[in-house]
């Protein structure tokens, strides 16, 4: 039987998170100051994932996103995902920050990825650099560019916007989709972040997104799967590009969600905003059958819960922040 939690949905769809590293400094992810990433004992080998993969792939797990921190700052992201493939998975996608995605795409593409999202932030240097504490925003350009001249193309590409710093910038991001004919996605801003500075106030609606650009283009919606977390619009004058919007806090799409997450130290989490995780490591190490391990993930995945409760007035943020979990 595949896998379903305790209100019928189907979990068809495994995040895993190769490394907890990053070489970007996000806000509405990490800390400025130095936080530890974990040892490495601590982080899954590649046998280790590619065993705990089988198990998913019996369980009927068919999509496999790699995240992070960074995936591509992990030596061997290339095998692990060749080695997916060779399990059966054929729906492979990564999620990266881009900034070693123009020398890595056409290894990544050899691998059997099959597709990727790029976060960029701003188009703007400066902006760029406020965001993510680096000065990478032409490399992460030229990483989407290459991805656009690949078989990987079309990228999308995620833009969490952040009021006062980056939201002057949504018509900019559509007229980026419209050039380069990629998926310009916006995603409302998580209170995941690890100094807690989220607020509402910060946080820039995807219906006032929506309001923007169609108030420059035309859009014209596009059909989605409900299990999908965007609702996507081309562009009515023919221009190439999409656009997607994502509002976990604002329409929460918990009702259809799929998903559940591997983080890079072993836990298995049913939510963004699971409080606690389940261990898979300890498992693992301790020399658990495959058939216990698989029977422990269906109970944990039985008990993935409703929705977040982001909107609840007693809602407390993860212990975790979105760099120790995997986006
Ligand atoms: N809110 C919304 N999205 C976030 N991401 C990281 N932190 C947050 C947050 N607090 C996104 C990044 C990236 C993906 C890994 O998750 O932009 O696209
Ligand atoms: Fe790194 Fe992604 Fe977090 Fe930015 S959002 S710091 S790129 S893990």
């Amino acid at each position: 039987m595949i896998l379903q939690d305790k209100f019928g949905r189907p979990i068809t769809d495994l995040r895993i998170s190769v490394t907890d590293r990053c070489n970007f400094r996000c806000v509405y992810c990490r800390s400025a100051n130095p936080e530890n990433c974990r040892p490495e004992s601590e982080i899954l080998s590649w046998d280790e994932l590619v065993r705990l993969a089988r198990v998913f792939f019996a369980l009927g797990i068919r999509k496999i996103r790699i995240t992070g921190g960074e995936p591509l700052v992990r030596p061997g992201v290339e095998e692990f995902i060749a080695r997916l493939r060779a399990l059966g998975f054929d729906d492979l996608s990564m999620t990266t920050n881009g900034h070693l995605l123009a020398e890595r795409c056409d290894s990544l593409l050899r691998a059997g990825l099959r597709r990727v999202n790029v976060s960029l932030d701003s188009l703007d240097p400066v902006a760029f650099e406020r965001i993510t504490r680096t000065r990478s925003c032409a490399s992460v350009i030229a990483g989407i560019d290459a991805v656009q001249q690949s078989g990987l193309a079309p990228a999308k590409v995620n833009a969490v916007l952040v009021r006062g710093i980056n939201d002057g910038e949504v018509e900019a991001f559509a007229a980026f989709a419209r050039d380069r004919g990629v998926i310009m996605r916006f995603i409302e801003f998580m209170p995941l972040d690890a100094d807690r500075h989220w607020s509402r106030d910060l946080m820039v609606s995807a219906a006032e997104v929506h309001r923007r650009i169609a108030a420059q283009w035309k859009l014209v919606p596009i059909p989605h799967a409900p299990s999908e977390t965007a609702r996507k619009y081309r562009f009515a004058d023919g221009a190439p590009g999409e656009i997607g919007l994502i509002a976990p806090v604002t329409q929460p799409f918990c009702g259809y969600c799929s998903r559940i997450r591997l983080t890079a130290d072993g836990k298995l989490r049913t939510c963004l905003f699971s409080k606690d995780d389940r261990d898979l490591r300890g498992l693992l190490r301790g020399g658990v059958s495959d058939d216990d391990l698989a029977f422990y993930i269906r109970s944990v995945v039985h008990e993935k819960e409703e929705g977040h409760r982001i909107n609840a007035p007693d809602f407390v943020p993860p212990s975790r922040t979105m760099v120790f979990i995997g986006g």
